[in-house]
């Protein structure tokens, strides 16, 4: 039988990851971060010290690099060849690097078998940007997350306040505003919502609201109980 798969797809902020952990707990089902991924390509690369445009070193890095995703309690570790990376990747230049490399066809093609290989028993929720349209187009259930612009910016720059690290609102919308124009623009698996995805605005509401309507659409297609 196959494995059931939930996908979480929308844009920066739109609460993917808090959501799609909550709702994996739920289900007791694996987790797959695919961001994490082309954030880690970007980190790799640089690391590396390949070229900006060597769409080719970073389409063989997608497949060779050597990752780890540990979770330990709530929290978790990202490995990148056995080093600790988890709070590297999660900056906003690392996020500027994913988007970037993540236009490139040839690094989407070089991570899909590494995606599809996180849809193990008893269920895997995918969260990205093209979970439901490319990767997991049989996913038994889809759902589109989104939230104003403006939301999205104010939910990061809490996010980065609480972690410590100072930041300013007006450059954080800009950067959503780029991120969000270069990601929906490219001419490969661009955002946008499957024909058959549930669409959730979540501008104003509570995260345990989200988890909630997410949780009883999954009831509703006895996905989980
Ligand atoms: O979800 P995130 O912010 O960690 O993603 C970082 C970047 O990676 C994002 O700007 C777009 C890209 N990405 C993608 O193109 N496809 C995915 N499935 C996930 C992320």
């Amino acid at each position: 039988m196959s494995v059931p798969i939930l996908t979480l797809d929308g844009p920066s902020g739109s609460g993917k990851g808090t959501i799609g952990r909550a709702v994996a707990r739920h289900a007791g089902w694996h987790l797959l971060d695919s961001g994490a991924l082309y954030r880690l390509v970007a980190l790799a690369g640089r690391k590396r010290g390949l070229g900006q445009s060597d769409v080719q070193g970073h389409a063989a890095l997608a497949v060779s690099m050597d990752v780890r995703f540990a979770a330990e309690g709530e929290a978790e570790r990202v490995l990148l060849d056995g080093r600790e990376v988890t709070g590297e990747i999660r900056t906003e230049e690392a996020g500027q690097g994913a988007s970037r490399v993540a236009a490139w066809p040839e690094v989407r093609a070089a991570l899909l078998a590494r995606q599809r290989a996180f849809a193990e028993p008893p269920g895997l929720v995918a969260d990205g940007r093209d979970m439901g349209t490319v990767v997991f187009p049989e996913a038994a259930l889809k759902v589109f997350l989104t939230a104003s612009a403006a939301e999205r910016a104010l939910r990061r720059y809490n996010q980065l306040k609480e972690k410590g690290s100072g930041a300013s609102l007006s450059a954080l919308s800009r950067e959503i505003a780029e991120r969000d124009a270069r990601d929906s623009s490219r001419a490969v698996a661009p955002l946008v919502p499957a024909s058959d995805a549930e669409v959730i605005d979540s501008t104003g509401l509570a995260v345990a609201e989200v988890v909630d309507r997410v949780i009883e659409l999954g009831r509703r297609r006895t996905l989980w109980a």
